[in-house]
């Protein structure tokens, strides 16, 4: 077995990439007892425990199910409830299903729909913020944007964007396993149960008059005659909304701050925009948004020489993956025109993220807006202050000075 680890050190929320390299060089397969979990480092194993069917992507059920144990499960429900139908906590075959009716809502065409919208979202955030000297580009710019995206998705109307962001950033606390927030459950069950009402609403309407959205498009999903009932669609939608907020937001972030911090990145975007996409991947390797995802042991399974038993819960190390020199080489480099970048940012397999091509459309669309309008812009800092959370990667703020 390699070493102990803690992964909510501060040192390692600071600087998870040279915690995981240490550890990575140890062994593939750690322990940490805080987490009472085992942590995945390197990219071969990483990727094959992505695709294992002995490692459950069900694990919230295990969760609700210690909740309920404790006596506390009346309060959480309804957000039981949802989370169980989301598509990212099922397997095969109800995954299957579930996958094929909602892969309709994002065929290419689909996506495609989306370039424009995301390209003027994008050009009105950047006109909001005029010429300040500085300002939080985290708060201005990467924030609100995959909101506006997501609120222009749903077709949802300007009005009802504000509680858009707050009901993501609730359930982002119960999801993203924020340690500290004694009332998260709370704040997550009210949230999810406003917006699951306001989905209902929404969704009763387009059933009447369906419009060019995805909301829209998961009514009209069908496979075989197999179609998605409502409480599923609410719960996709959720899903969506979760997913494509924190995570797209972490990806502007970090991608500006790492664009910034490497001489010569900036000049190579300005002069040839077409050099964005790689950018964007490689953000997602270097710094991406999600450090690891969560699988549930269901049967015993050896990796590295380490077995690890049913019941026991594995943390896949995107993070360290990425890193991995046996995979990528000089993999602490920021090479923004690396070749065959096989990152597992998106993770990889059944799960692979359904909105990849959004984020790859925002991510691009949305720093080649701003490197345009500003392209004196530089850090406000060096100093970061990162959330102390064990899935995601993201900063509290990203002060940023222009001219
Ligand atoms: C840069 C931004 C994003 C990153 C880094 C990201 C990352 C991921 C990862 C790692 C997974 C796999 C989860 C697992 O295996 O347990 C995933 C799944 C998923 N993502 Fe994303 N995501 C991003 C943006 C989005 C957006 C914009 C949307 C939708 C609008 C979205 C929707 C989903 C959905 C629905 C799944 C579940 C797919 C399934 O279980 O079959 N994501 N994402």
């Amino acid at each position: 077995m390699g070493q102990v680890t803690e992964l909510l050190a501060e040192h390692a929320v600071a600087d998870p990439y040279s915690h995981f390299a240490d550890l990575r060089e140890a062994a593939s397969l750690h322990r940490d007892e805080r987490l009472g979990a085992w942590l995945v480092l390197r990219y071969d194993d990483v990727r094959a425990a992505f695709r294992d069917s002995r490692l459950s992507a069900d694990r919230v059920s295990p969760y609700f199910e210690r909740r309920r144990m404790q006596g506390v499960a009346e309060s959480e429900r309804a957000t039981c409830e949802v989370l169980t139908r989301w598509i990212v906590f099922t397997d095969p075959p109800r995954h299957t299903r579930l996958r094929k009716l909602v892969d309709y809502a994002f065929r290419p065409r689909a996506v495609e729909r989306m370039r424009g919208w995301i390209a003027s979202l994008a050009d009105e955030l950047v006109q909001e913020l005029g010429d300040e000297d500085e300002f939080d580009f985290m708060e201005r710019f990467a924030n609100p944007l995959p909101v506006r995206v997501i609120g222009d998705l749903f077709g949802v109307p300007h009005e009802n964007r504000i509680d858009l962001t707050r009901w993501s950033e609730d359930i982002l606390t119960l999801v993203f396993g924020a340690m500290h927030s004694a009332d998260r459950h709370q704040r997550a069950e009210r949230s999810l149960m406003e917006f699951s009402e306001f989905l209902r609403g929404v969704i009763a309407e387009r059933r009447v008059r369906p419009g060019e959205d995805l909301i829209s498009d998961l009514v009209a999903a069908e496979e075989r005659g197999d179609v998605l009932e409502e409480e599923e669609i609410v719960a996709t939608c959720v899903l969506l909304l979760f997913a494509g907020h924190e995570t797209t937001r972490n990806l502007l972030a970090n991608g500006l701050k790492a664009i910034l911090e490497h001489g010569g990145a900036r000049e190579t975007l300005l002069a040839d925009p077409s050099a964005m996409p790689g950018a964007v991947e490689e953000i997602l390797r270097f710094d991406g948004p999600t450090k690891a995802m969560w699988r549930q042991v269901v049967e015993p399974v050896e990796y590295g020489g380490q077995w690890m038993e049913s019941g026991e819960r594995v943390l896949l190390v995107q993070a360290s993956a990425n890193r991995d020199p046996r995979r990528f080489e000089a993999p602490e480099t920021f090479d923004i025109s690396r070749r065959a970048n096989r990152h597992v940012g998106f993770g990889y397999s059944i799960h692979y993220c359904l909105g990849a091509a959004i984020a790859r459309l925002e991510g691009a669309l949305g720093l080649g807006a701003f490197l345009d309008r500003f392209p004196g812009v530089s850090l406000a800092t060096d100093r970061f202050e990162w959330d102390s959370l064990i899935l995601s990667r993201s900063l509290k703020r990203l002060p940023v000075r222009l001219g």
